[in-house]
Parts: C-alpha cells; structure tokens; sequence
C-alpha cells in the first residue's frame, strides 16, 4: 500500500538543500541534489543525533554538521570509516511536486 502525499513544491527547496517533514513519526528531511534528485532520510544522525537536514549536500551524500560523518541520501548508510545508518523513505517528483510515500513512514530496523 501506498499513500504518495504532496508535502510541497520542488522549487521550495534550494539546490543542495533540504527542508524538515513533521510526521507522526518524528522529522523527516527532505534533500534535494544539484541534478534536481530528492530523498527522504531520517533527520537525526546516528552519531550523537545531529540535524542532517543542516548538513552539506554533495552528489548523493549528505556530511552531518555536528562532527562531519558522511551519509548517503539514496541508501542512508555512512560512508568511510564510519558505521551506522538513517531510515529512507520512498519519494518522487511529480508535475514539479514532491510527494512522499507517508504509508512507508515506520520506524525500520537499520543496519
Ligand atoms: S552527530 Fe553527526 S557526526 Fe556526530
């Protein structure tokens, strides 16, 4: 099941930027990439739970601000050295909309 909801327009998000989702299950940064690509992660670090969606996109990879771990936006795992990971969330653009699947919005078990 599937419930693709409209959670703004793409324009609204500066390239290399992000913004913050409220959901029912905690924040949601919503990122978008030079090349107009956008993803969904968990908007907690899993270092010491720093606000990515403040962090550096760079390609497909987002650096943490507090201490600089390096996250993928398309898998939510750390890169390097580092281990650990975030929550993705399935998301798309449509008509210059950007709709998030709210159905897939639980908790998972990462790695
Ligand atoms: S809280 Fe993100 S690297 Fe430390």
């Amino acid at each position: 099941m599937t419930n693709w909801t409209d959670i703004g327009a793409l324009e609204d998000i500066p390239e290399r930027g992000a913004r913050v989702v409220k959901t029912h299950i905690g924040c949601v940064a919503v990122f978008r990439t030079i090349d107009n690509e956008v993803f969904a992660i968990d908007d907690a670090c899993p270092h010491k739970g720093g606000p990515l969606s403040e962090g550096i996109v760079h390609g497909r990879s987002v650096t943490c601000p507090l201490h600089n771990m390096v996250l993928r936006l398309d898998t939510g795992l750390a890169q390097g050295a580092d281990t650990g990971a975030v929550n993705t969330y399935p998301i798309r653009v449509e008509g210059g909309r950007i709709l998030l699947d709210t159905a897939k919005l639980r908790r998972a078990q990462v790695a």
